[in-house]
Formats: structure tokens, sequence, C-alpha cells
């Protein structure tokens, strides 16, 4: 197949969720579609949010399972599609961020009940940062929940995107009847089953009398009300706006019932975008290209403490990949070879002989990668940093054990390029500060600097309440913030300044005081 064909047809997307919302389960039947699984029940890849936050063999479980999980690749139809797995539990949120940088689009999972939770919240704003195509599934309609007009509104306003409902259900919880696809004008009927597909009743048009015959008169009357409000409130569905991350078609089903998957999958691969070109700082890179270029999104550290190798995730943005062709590292300008590449498909991991943009790639690593490197065929690209966010936990790392220094040193470093958290250093007393996004990570990282590293830490409270970078046009106001600010001045790893805010209060009076000086809430600006 050509370049362009094998482009053509991927799709390479996340599922996100609140936990606990479907993400899990709605992975698990998209595969069984595929074909990838054959039961439910295959993908347990995030159930350590449910375990308590110290289970350390949960979390080395945990490590041990993500990297199968970590992208999931299978064909259906003419379409290759890749899943790329983002954790379950919110303390790791950093991580999710960063695997947005490599999908094309993203599934949404709500649930009816809860409506819109905090983390669906956050996610967004990421995918509008970027403008990434998003679909909403609203889930568990086979349960109470809460009006669908009701949830179209708060979608709207909480994730700040316009909606359009494609397919309709039938009444909600023990009432559910089934959905309305009113992409396809077709209807499918609610059988509660776990591995089997709904039934489909043959209908012409939303006047079809055999809805009547199918789900009632009544309920076929509501219906019919419904989707002439929806015509009349919703301005028909615009796919180009969909591309470009403006409004949101959203699905009703019940994830767990395999209700209403099969209909979202169908329209996913349609309307979702194949792989786009990818703007690096020299210039925008197309995917058609002939010249290889891609990117590491994700570090996955190996579980064997005595070897300290990992898996470095590269997502494909241009040309064709091959096993042992020279591709130069472009940080460390050296050209390197990589034998056994790895590539996941139908759940397993196996050596690949060439991949596609869209693809990804894990490559076994021994300390070449950091986060956000860019690999080529030979010219000079570099794609841009992956955002860092302000991290909302911080606290000092000091050395336990004075023996052991350089251990720590050069297990922080480490950590820091594999992403599991921000390391920033106070430029007024050189104390080091780790940023993270949940309590977790200081569990993980103490865990793995003594395991993996033989170096003991501690932890000091600092009460911070975010880090923002700073920049200005004028260097006179700089100097004079950073000179009256002295003692909340640190340096992330890439030398850029950032300043320690310790309250909302303080940051605004900052703000207001200097109004020359730019703060920014992530890295990329
Ligand atoms: P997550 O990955 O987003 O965290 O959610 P996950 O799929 O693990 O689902 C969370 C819980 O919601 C699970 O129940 C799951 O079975 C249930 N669920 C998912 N989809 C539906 C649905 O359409 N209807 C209903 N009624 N429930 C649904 P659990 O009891 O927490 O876990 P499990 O023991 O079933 O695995």
């Amino acid at each position: 197949m050509a370049l362009n064909e094998e482009i053509a047809r991927r799709r390479t997307f996340a599922i996100i969720s609140h936990p606990d919302a479907g993400k899990t389960t709605l992975t698990e039947k998209l595969l069984l579609f595929g074909g990838a699984i054959h039961v439910a029940g295959a993908v347990k890849s995030n159930k350590i949010k449910k375990t308590a936050t110290s289970d350390w063999m949960e979390i080395e479980k945990q490590r041990g399972i993500s990297v199968a999980t970590s992208v999931m690749g299978f064909n259906y139809g003419d379409y290759k599609i890749n899943i790329l797995d983002t954790p379950g539990h919110q303390d790791f949120a950093e991580d999710t961020y960063r695997t947005l940088t490599a999908v094309d689009s993203v599934i949404i999972v709500v649930d009816v009940a809860k409506g819109v939770e905090r983390q669906t919240r956050k996610l967004m704003e990421v995918c509008r940062m970027r403008n990434t195509p998003v679909i909403i599934f609203v889930n568990k309609l086979d349960r109470e929940g809460r009006d669908p007009f009701d949830i179209l509104d708060e979608l709207e306003s909480e994730l700040k995107i316009s909606v359009r409902p494609l397919s309709w259900p039938i009444n909600i919880g023990e009432k559910f009847k089934g959905v309305y696809n009113i992409y396809e004008n077709s209807l499918d009927l609610f059988t509660p089953d776990k591995q089997r597909v709904s039934e489909r009743v043959e209908i012409e048009s939303v006047d079809d009398p055999r809805i009547d015959d199918a789900v009632g008169d009544k309920d076929a009357a509501k219906l019919r009300e419904d989707l002439e409000l929806i015509e009349g409130v919703y301005p028909e569905f615009d796919k180009e706006a969909y591309l470009r991350g403006q409004v949101a078609p959203v699905f009703f089903g019940s994830a767990l019932n395999t209700f209403g998957v099969k209909e979202l999958l169908d329209c996913f691969v349609k309307i979702a975008p194949a792989p786009k070109p990818v703007m690096a700082e020299e210039r925008e890179v197309k995917p058609q290209e002939e010249g290889f270029s891609g990117f590491v999104f994700k570090i996955h550290a190996n579980m064997d403490p005595n070897h300290r190798s990992c898996i470095a995730f590269v997502k494909i943005c241009s040309g064709k990949f091959e096993r042992n062709a020279p591709y130069k590292h472009m940080r460390l300008g050296k050209t390197l070879k990589f034998a056994a590449p790895t590539a996941f498909m139908a759940q397993k991991k196996s050596i690949v002989d060439e991949a596609y943009p869209g693809d990804i790639v894990g490559i076994p690593d021994t300390g070449n990668f950091k986060i956000g490197d860019t690999l080529t065929s030979g010219e000079t690209i570099h794609y841009k940093g992956l955002p860092s966010f302000s991290p909302e936990m911080f606290k000092y790392i000091e050395n336990a054990d004075p023996m052991k220094s350089k251990q720590l040193d050069k297990g922080i470093q480490q950590l820091m390029d594999e992403g599991v958290a921000q390391l920033f250093t106070n430029q007024f007393n050189g104390r080091r500060i780790i940023g993270t996004v949940g309590q977790l990570q200081f569990e993980v990282i103490q865990y793995r600097l003594e395991h993996e590293y033989g170096a003991q830490c501690r932890w000091e409270p600092i009460s911070l309440y975010k880090a923002c970078w700073i920049e200005s046009d004028d260097a006179e106001a700089l100097a004079a913030f950073k000179k009256r600010k002295h003692q909340f001045m640190a340096t992330d790893r890439e030398g850029r300044d950032v300043f320690l805010a310790d309250s909302g209060y303080v940051l605004q009076m900052a703000q207001n005081d200097f109004p020359k000086i730019r703060f920014h809430f992530s890295s990329e600006f």
C-alpha cells in the first residue's frame, strides 16, 4: 500500500474521562469490535485507581501491564486504529496531558448521572489548547441519570465547546429502550447484554411507523418531539467545524452493555482525522513527506531494577519508519539504528519492520531518550517540547543519605527525563523542588529512587499555589520582577524562569503590579 493510503486509513486517538465514567469498558468494547480481543474483561489496565494509594504491588503491576495496554492497535474494516491508553489514576494526569500531544483526536466519556466532572474539564482544556477534535460519548444510559438535554447544556457550558447530538436516547435507566442514530437515520433497540450487539430496526425516516411498533406510540411521539427540538436548536453537524475542534458530536449509549458503541465507532472512523501535519520549530511537517520523523511522548521504565532499560514510545509524524535504518537523534546529534522496535497490535507486542504516520513504535532504550526528543532520517527538525502544566503539589526533595548523593542526583534526573514529575531549582537557595499533580507521584518517586537507584530521599513541605513561567519583552521589567521576588524565583530543567506563587492572592497582586510580565500556566507559550 502506498504511503498516502497508509496514512489516510489511520485513526490515532485517546479516550479520556473522569475515573469511573467507563473509559476502560469502552476501550474494551472497541477492541471487541476490532477483533483484537474476544472476551470482555481482558483489559484491566487502570484498576489501580480502585486500590489504596500506597499499594506498591499494585503500582508495580500497573507499570507492567500498562506497557501492553499503552497503545492498542487493531484493524477495523479498512481502517487501522491506534488507541493510546491514558492512566486511570488522576495523580498521573501529567502522563495523560502528554499522551494528548500524540493523538489526532479524542473521545471523551461522560457518566450520564454525574455529568462533567473535574478531570474531564481539565483534560478538555488541553484539547482546546491544540484544537484537538473531540467526540463525546455519554455513558451508562441503562442507569438512572440526567435529562439528555440538560447534559448537552452542561457539556457546552462546562467543556466550553459547541455540541451536536448525533444519536438520541429513548428514555433512560429502567425504561431505556434504545438509541435513534441521527447520523445514519436508523434505530437500535436496547438488549442488555455484555457481549452481544444490539438489535437494529430498519426504518426509512423518523416518521416510519415501525418506530411506533418497536418502542410504543408514546415514546415514539416523544422521540419525534425531541428530534424536532434538536433540529431546531442545534445547527446541522459540520464535519469541518468538528475537525477544527469547534464542535463536538455527542453519542449516547452504555459501554457495559455494548450499546451505542458500534454507532460511535462507525461514525468515528468516518469523521475522525487521519494524521495531520505537525508544526515543528523549523517548519510544518506533512505526514506524506518521504523523510521519516517522529518524537518521543512517553518513556516507560522497565520493571527490573537491575537493568535500567526503558521503552521510549515514538509517535511517527512523517514518512515510513523502518527497522535498522539510521535515524538522527536531534538532541544528541547522534545517528542511531533500532534493531528491535515494537508495535502493538491486537494486544500483542511484536517487533515491526515498518510503521507509518499515526503509528506508535516502542524503542527499547538504555538512557538515550528524554520526553520530547525528535528522531528524523536526517533533516534537522525539532518537534516542539511537550507542554508542562503548573503542578498542583510541591515538596522540597532532600538527600536522606549523604553517601548516596550521586545516586540521588542521577535518579532525580532520569525520573524527570521520563516525565514522572517536574523539577524546579530555587534561584535563591539552590534547593530542589518537585512538583506533581498528586500525592501518589511523591510516593512513586521515593520508592523508585530507593529501588532503582539505591538513593534515599526525604520530603519537606513547601506551601505553594502555582508555578508560572514568566517572560517579558522588557528586560528591565523582568529584572525588577526577579529582584523583588528573588526568594520565589526558580529555574525549570530547560533553564527557564519560573515564579513560585504561594497563594492566589500573591499571584494576582504580582500580575497587577507587573503588567509588563507575562505569566504562563503551561510551559508551551
Ligand atoms: P474508568 O476506566 O473510566 O475508570 O471506568 P470503568 O470502565 O472501569 O468503569 C467504571 C465502572 O462503571 C465499572 O464498574 C463498570 O462496569 C461500570 N460501567 C461502565 N459502563 C457502564 C454502563 O454502561 N452501565 C453501567 N451500569 N455501568 C457501567 P465497577 O463495579 O466499578 O467495576 P467492575 O467490577 O464492573 O469492573
